[in-house]
């Protein structure tokens, strides 16, 4: 068998969570691979709503395997709290959540640093979630990390390096802190994780790969915030395309099924740096409105604007996507018309690829009939509107892969698969 793979094609928050949840019956296993409690998925279902940041969306389906894997990056005192959580409403997950020994924890000093290097990056801040997530993958690559699997070794040795050298660097830029706190549930935390069941997360995904059982891995961030392919600096600390699920949980290339590409109709970013199709005006403040776009665990405001098929089709390709899946259609069913940026204008010149830098670049737009129907109700794709269809022909047709899966609201019942021919 071979792993399919679900990631996000613009800046994060496309509707990962989601479409992981309905796609999970189909699956045995659901994987995280990269990314931390940065992360915010969203699910609901049955008038329920979940967020989850570090545990995985495959959860809420029947008894199926959820495993952390080795990319992720785990805060022991925000897992504690997330699967608490799950738990007092009625969810078992010590049996069928695995974590993978080779995962880097996230100490209390790393969201210290996280916020002090924030603090003297000034104006030129990257906006990130205050999670410590730079910093923890700093140290993963500089070989200075602490693992899960370190728990059960050796741990105190281990905890008490990392923590001076990291109290030495924060005395270095000056930066005044109270760790009491939040060292005090970090290591409630540590104790909490003990019960659950640490593996070799890459042997075990092999081994039920060669048992002829199917994995979905889930992607966090989105392609766009790639520390590699993304908006350098204005990116995360690690690989979110889909070469991440290799190195996060141990699986070869020609392992890999479908790739499921996912993005909103329109586009949003949260954080600073360069978001060529903002719009700061009343259509991007609709936008916000009708599709709520507000963090799911920051709560902050995401910058909205429009479909960057530039940056969509730069995604398509390093991430190798087969199937896309469209979010967040019904969020634009009363425009009138709808824009669609095919190419960026750099120093007067059209150019219609993903340049080195996308700082300054001016959209390029076509402009297409809104579809102006409610389409939160709609239950197949025969009831679709002849503006939305015409909407999804001219995706397909610029980003040379089929929409497959289309999504009309945030309930897992409000998800149309296309069964059009490819
Ligand atoms: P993720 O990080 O990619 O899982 O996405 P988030 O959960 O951070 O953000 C997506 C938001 O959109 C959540 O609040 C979802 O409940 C919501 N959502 C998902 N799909 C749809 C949709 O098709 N329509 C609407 N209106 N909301 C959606
Ligand atoms: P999901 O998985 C949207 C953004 C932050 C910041 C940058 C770096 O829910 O789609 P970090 O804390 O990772 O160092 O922040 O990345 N960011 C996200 N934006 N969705 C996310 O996750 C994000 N995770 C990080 O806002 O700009
Ligand atoms: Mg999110």
């Amino acid at each position: 068998m071979k792993v399919d793979i679900l990631l996000g094609l613009q800046w994060g928050d496309e509707g990962k969570g989601k479409v992981v949840d309905v796609l999970t019956p189909r699956y045995d296993v659901v994987a995280r691979f990269q990314g931390g409690p940065n992360a915010g998925h969203t699910l609901e279902f049955e008038g329920q709503k979940y967020v989850l940041r570090s545990i995985p969306s495959g959860i809420f389906q029947g008894d199926k395997v959820n495993i952390i894997g080795n990319g992720v990056v785990l805060d022991p005192a925000l897992f504690k709290a997330e699967a608490e959580a799950l738990e007092a409403s009625g969810h078992n997950l010590k049996e069928r959540l695995h974590i993978s020994k080779k995962a880097h924890l996230i100490l209390p000093t790393h969201r210290i640093l996280d916020a002090a290097y924030e603090a003297a990056k000034g104006d030129a801040k990257v906006g990130t979630t205050g999670k410590g997530i730079g910093p923890t993958y700093t140290d993963k690559v500089s070989r200075n990390g602490v693992r899960v699997g370190d728990i059960l070794h050796d741990f105190d040795k281990k905890y008490a390096a990392a923590k001076a050298r990291h109290e030495q660097i924060l005395k270095g830029l000056n930066y005044e802190y109270d760790l009491t706190e939040l060292e005090k549930a970090w290591l409630e935390g540590i104790d909490y994780l003990k019960q659950f069941k640490f593996v070799d997360s890459e042997h075990e995904i092999n081994g039920l790969l060669s048992d002829g059982k199917s994995v979905l891995c889930e992607g966090a961030q989105g392609t766009m915030l790639d520390v590699d392919f993304g908006s350098y600096p204005f990116v995360t600390s690690s690989n979110t395309i889909c070469a991440g699920a290799c190195t996060g949980l141990g699986i070869a290339p020609n392992k890999i099924g479908e790739v499921y590409g996912i993005f909103k109709a329109y586009c949003t970013r949260v954080g600073a740096g360069p978001f060529p199709t903002e719009l700061f005006d009343k259509t991007g403040d609709q936008i916000c409105t009708l599709g709520h776009e507000f963090g799911s665990v920051t709560g902050r405001k995401r910058r909205c604007g429009w479909i960057d098929l530039v940056a969509l089709k730069y995604a398509i390709m390093v991430d190798g996507v087969t199937k896309l899946i469209m979010m967040k259609s019904d969020v634009l069913d009363t425009f009138e018309t709808i824009k669609a940026c095919v190419a960026y204008k750099v120093n007067g010149e059209e150019i219609d690829y993903f340049p080195f830098d996308i700082e300054g670049v001016e959209p390029v737009y076509v402009e297409l009939p809104g579809w102006q129907t409610d389409m939160t109700k709609m239950q197949s794709e025969d009831e679709f509107p002849e503006e939305f269809n015409a909407y999804l022909s001219f995706l397909e047709e610029q980003l040379g892969v089929p929409v497959k899966i289309v999504s009309v609201g945030p309930d897992r019942g409000q998800t149309i698969e296309r069964y059009t021919e490819e």
